[in-house]
């Protein structure tokens, strides 16, 4: 008897999965978090390196969300981190770039 009752359920189970083939879409929300523009025009390279390097693992919130004003020694010692301790894959003269981008924004 459970025989009987299974067909009839797969071909339901079929006919829905069909019906939804079609691609579903998503409208993402915009980013929450950006990477603030550097105070001048020499972190520029910085501030695009850390565009590209930084948003890989979690957003820009993780820099926006350290207290204000803890200087370039802070920012080297957390790059640093990022590099040795999480093993982010950013070339020593990037790190420094954003470094610096970071101590000067931040
Ligand atoms: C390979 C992944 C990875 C990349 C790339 C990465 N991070 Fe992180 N980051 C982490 C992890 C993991 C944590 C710790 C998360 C936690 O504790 O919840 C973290 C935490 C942080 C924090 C919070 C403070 C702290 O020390 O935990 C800051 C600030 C931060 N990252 C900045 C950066 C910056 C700046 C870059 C680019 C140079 C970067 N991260 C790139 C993995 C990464």
């Amino acid at each position: 008897m459970p025989r009987f009752i299974a067909l009839p359920a797969l071909c339901l189970l079929l006919a829905a999965s069909a019906a939804r083939a079609a691609p579903d879409t998503y409208a993402l929300p915009e980013p929450t978090a950006q990477f603030k523009a550097p105070p001048d025009a020499g972190h520029a390279a910085g501030f695009q390196a850390a565009q590209e390097n930084c948003q890989t693992c979690h957003s820009a919130d993780y820099v926006a969300m350290q207290p204000p004003r803890k200087g370039p020694a802070f920012w080297d010692a957390e790059v640093a981190k990022m590099v040795k301790v999480y093993h982010a894959p950013i070339e020593a003269e990037q790190a420094k770039a954003i470094a610096a981008y970071l101590g000067a924004t931040y």
